[in-house]
């Protein structure tokens, strides 16, 4: 028993559990990861100190921190199965049910969920939401023009393309769309003290359930009715061997697909403005053949900011990584932004490089089935919002950000001014 075992073993003396490790800054954390990567490569951390269920057994984890260990974790999911979750805590089964959907499932059940969507994810359909990608970024960055130097850049731009462009692709009614950016904000931001302001996390999150819940039910009776040409219509007519997809099916893959097109892109838009501010030449070397470059940059701008810290395994039978036994039942959490500053891959990792190829950074996962499902729509964003903010204000810089702290899955920005003096062409 997992629980037996932890009883005898020593958590590390670095300890990637608390909240004061989650509220250290990227670079901070890295000093520590850059230790066990070295040392301890698989390491046992203690289970989170305050979880959402407490009554459920949680002797702790392994921490996987070096490349190789999470390409290999990611890809053999007949061993490190995503079943029983994928954040750091131990959930009960409903709790994936309601709210995690196929990226908390596997094989056969993930792949036939997976392949319901997928369809909206091909090379084609993503080349052809490209024009209102293009479209949608040219209004942002007008009106953040518009609305002048020391905006915040955060609410009034790098959240809102990700917003737009999962609400068009999902179908979301214009009425309803700032409810779902604030309740996936809500759900990202639930364990930093400054936005739950003295509530309780678990309350937050199962409020944005709720609401997650009950507008996808009523999104797929509407579209039931009156079918459209978006993933909500698709979600409502599909059958799983036979079976309509339930209530709490749809609403589940609502969820997912709300947080994950959310919160991902939008990160990555904020932590390269500030990159571009802090490395002026990178930011030059762009500009000297920005179509040229910006494909190559994006790899960058993913690998610099990590967006997605951690998503976790449990092994589903006995096993050894990288030397160490694993036992089935434990949980095994891998460390994305770790992965993405191995030395052992990424000559001098941590600089800013926007030259930098081959990039195979782990920023969308380290392969596998789970791979993320929405990788080319995010660089297509990120090439449309950049090529717009650099052409059209090209000095914009970015000012100090207030960083998202006590998530250990999203590494955020909550707020960043920017400033700019000139409008360009
Ligand atoms: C820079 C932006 C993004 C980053 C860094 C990112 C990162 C990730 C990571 C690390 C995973 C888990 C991979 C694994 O477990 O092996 C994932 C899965 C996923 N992502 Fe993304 N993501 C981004 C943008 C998006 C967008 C824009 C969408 C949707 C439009 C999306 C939809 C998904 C979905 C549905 C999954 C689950 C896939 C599965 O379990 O089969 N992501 N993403």
């Amino acid at each position: 028993m997992a629980g037996d075992i932890s009883q005898e073993r020593p958590y590390d003396e670095i300890d990637l559990t608390t909240r004061a490790f989650w509220a250290l800054s990227a670079a901070e954390r890295e000093e520590r990861f850059a230790v066990l990567r070295e040392r301890r490569p698989i390491s046992w951390q203690r289970p989170v100190r305050r979880p959402m269920f407490p009554h459920l057994p949680d002797p702790g984890y392994w921490a996987v921190v070096c490349y190789d260990d999470i390409v290999e974790v990611s890809r053999t999911p007949e061993v490190f199965g995503s079943g029983e979750g994928v954040q750091l805590q131990t959930v009960p089964p409903e709790f994936n049910e309601e709210s995690q959907s196929f990226i908390a499932m596997d094989h056969p059940r993930h792949t036939k969920l997976r392949k319901l969507v997928s369809s909206a994810f091909t090379p084609r359909q993503v080349q052809r939401l490209e024009d209102r990608i293009n479209a949608n970024a040219a209004t942002i960055v007008e009106d953040l023009a518009v609305l002048g130097s020391g905006t915040d850049f955060v609410a009034h731009c790098s959240g809102r393309l990700p917003a737009q462009t999962i609400a068009d692709m999902i179908g979301i009614p214009e009425q309803e769309r700032d409810q779902v950016v604030h309740h996936a904000n809500a759900t990202a931001q639930s364990g930093d003290p400054a936005f739950r302001a003295g509530r309780d996390p678990f309350e937050i999150i199962l409020e944005a359930q709720t609401y997650f819940q009950n507008t996808a039910i009523a999104m797929a009776e509407q579209r039931r009715r009156e079918p459209a040409d978006d993933l909500m219509t698709r979600l409502a007519q599909a059958e799983v061997d036979g079976d309509r997809l339930t209530d709490l099916e749809i609403g589940a893959f609502f969820v997912l697909l709300s947080i994950a097109g959310n919160d991902t892109t939008r990160q990555t838009t904020s932590h390269t403005l500030k990159a571009l501010t802090d490395f002026p030449e990178q930011r030059a070397w762009l500009m000297e053949d920005f179509e040229g470059r910006i494909g190559r940059a994006v790899e960058e701008f993913i690998r610099w900011a990590s967006p997605v810290m951690t998503f976790r395994r449990t092994a589903l039978a006995d096993t050894e990584l990288h030397g160490q036994k694993i036992a089935a039942g434990e949980k095994v959490v891998m460390f994305y932004p770790s992965g993405n500053r191995d030395p052992k891959v990424f000559a001098d990792p941590g600089r800013f490089d926007l030259a930098r190829d081959p990039n195979p950074h782990v920023g969308f996962g380290g392969g596998g089935p789970h791979f993320c499902l929405g990788a080319q729509v995010a660089k297509t964003q990120l090439r449309a919002i950049f090529r717009e903010l650099l052409h059209r204000l090209p000095d914009i810089r970015a000012g100090e950000p207030d960083y998202l702290t006590g998530s250990a899955i999203f590494h955020g920005v909550k707020s960043m001014p920017c400033t700019f003096t000139a409008a360009g062409s």
